[in-house]
C-alpha cells in the first residue's frame, strides 16, 4: 500500500484497529433530519468522541468548520430522495477534483445490490475506485437497502452484498448488523463496520447490538441518528467510544453514559 493510502487508512482506524464514525450524511436524501438540522452545532460536541465523520460537501462547507481534527469521509453518491421514485437510484455525484479540494480523508458510497439500480450503483462504485485510487484515497461502499431495510437485514443477504463491494475494489464496507454477523465479517476480504438504522428504544440496545457486532468481526461504528437523536448525545457518544475503543461490555458502557448524563445534567 503505498504512504498516502496508508496514511488516510491510518485516519479512519485507531491504533486497536477499531473505528468510530459519526453519520452526519442523512440530508443528502432525507432533508433537514430532526437532529441534524444544524450539522456544525450537532457535530461539536460529539467531535472529540469520534474517529471521522461521514459528510456530504453542502453540510461540510456550510456548516463544518475547516479546523476539523477527526477524518473527513466524503458522501459522493447522491441523486435521489425520500420524496422520489426509488431512492436506489442513485449515482456517483461528486468529481474527483472536489474530492481532493476538500482534503477528504476517504469517501463514502452507496451501493444497492440487489434492487433495479444493482448495475449502475456497482459501476460507480468500480468508477469510484479507478478514480481514487491514484491518488491514494480510501473508497468506503454503503451496502444500501432502501426501504427495505427489514427484509434484507439477515447475514445471507448482507455478506453478498459485502462481498460484491469489496470486490469492486471499496477498502472499507459498511452493511448493517444481523444476529450472526461473523457470517459477515469472515465474507468479506476488506474491514466491515457497522451501520446505524432508525433510532432504538434505548441506549442499551444500541450499546449491545455495536458490541455484538464488533465481538464477531466488525471493527466499529458508523452511527448517526442513535447518537444525535438521543436524549444526551453526547454522553451517547461517550459510551460508544468505550466500547469500540475501550473494550467496555455493554452495560459498562451503559452506567458511563448515565453517570455522564447526570454529571452534565448536574452541570447545566
Ligand atoms: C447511510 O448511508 C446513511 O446515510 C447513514 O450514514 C447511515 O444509515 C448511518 O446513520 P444512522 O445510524 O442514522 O442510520
Amino acid at each position: 500500500m503505498d504512504w498516502g493510502m496508508a496514511n488516510r487508512m491510518s485516519k479512519l482506524f485507531g491504533k486497536d484497529g477499531n473505528c468510530f464514525y459519526l453519520a452526519l450524511d442523512h440530508g443528502y436524501f432525507q432533508g433537514p433530519t430532526h437532529g441534524l438540522e444544524r450539522p456544525g452545532a450537532t457535530l461539536e460536541p460529539l467531535e472529540p468522541f469520534v474517529d471521522a465523520i461521514f459528510v456530504p460537501r453542502g453540510s461540510l462547507r456550510a456548516a463544518i468548520p475547516p479546523a476539523l481534527k477527526a477524518g473527513l469521509i466524503l458522501r459522493v453518491s447522491g441523486g435521489n430522495s425520500m420524496v422520489g421514485e426509488d431512492l436506489a437510484n442513485e449515482e456517483l455525484a461528486v468529481s474527483v477534483d472536489e474530492i481532493l479540494r476538500l482534503n477528504a480523508t476517504a469517501v463514502g458510497y452507496s451501493a444497492y445490490v440487489g434492487s433495479r439500480y444493482e448495475h449502475q450503483t456497482l459501476m460507480g462504485l468500480s468508477r469510484l475506485v479507478d478514480l481514487c485510487a491514484p491518488y491514494g484515497i480510501p473508497v468506503m461502499a454503503v451496502t444500501a437497502v432502501g426501504r427495505e431495510l427489514g427484509q434484507k437485514q439477515e447475514s445471507r443477504f448482507l455478506s453478498l452484498a459485502c462481498r460484491v463491494c469489496a470486490e469492486a475494489g471499496a477498502n472499507v464496507v459498511k452493511t448493517y448488523y444481523t444476529e450472526d454477523f461473523e457470517r459477515v465479517v469472515e465474507g468479506c476480504p476488506v474491514p466491515v463496520v457497522i451501520a446505524g438504522g432508525p433510532k432504538t428504544e434505548s441506549q442499551l440496545e444500541v450499546l449491545k447490538f455495536v458490541h455484538d457486532g464488533m465481538s464477531r468481526g466488525a471493527r466499529g461504528v458508523n452511527l448517526g441518528r442513535n447518537i444525535w437523536q438521543d436524549a444526551d448525545p453526547e454522553a451517547m457518544a461517550r459510551a460508544l467510544r468505550a466500547v469500540i475503543h475501550e473494550q467496555a461490555g455493554p452495560e459498562a458502557a451503559y452506567d458511563l453514559y448515565r453517570s455522564a448524563s447526570e454529571a452534565r445534567g448536574e452541570r447545566r
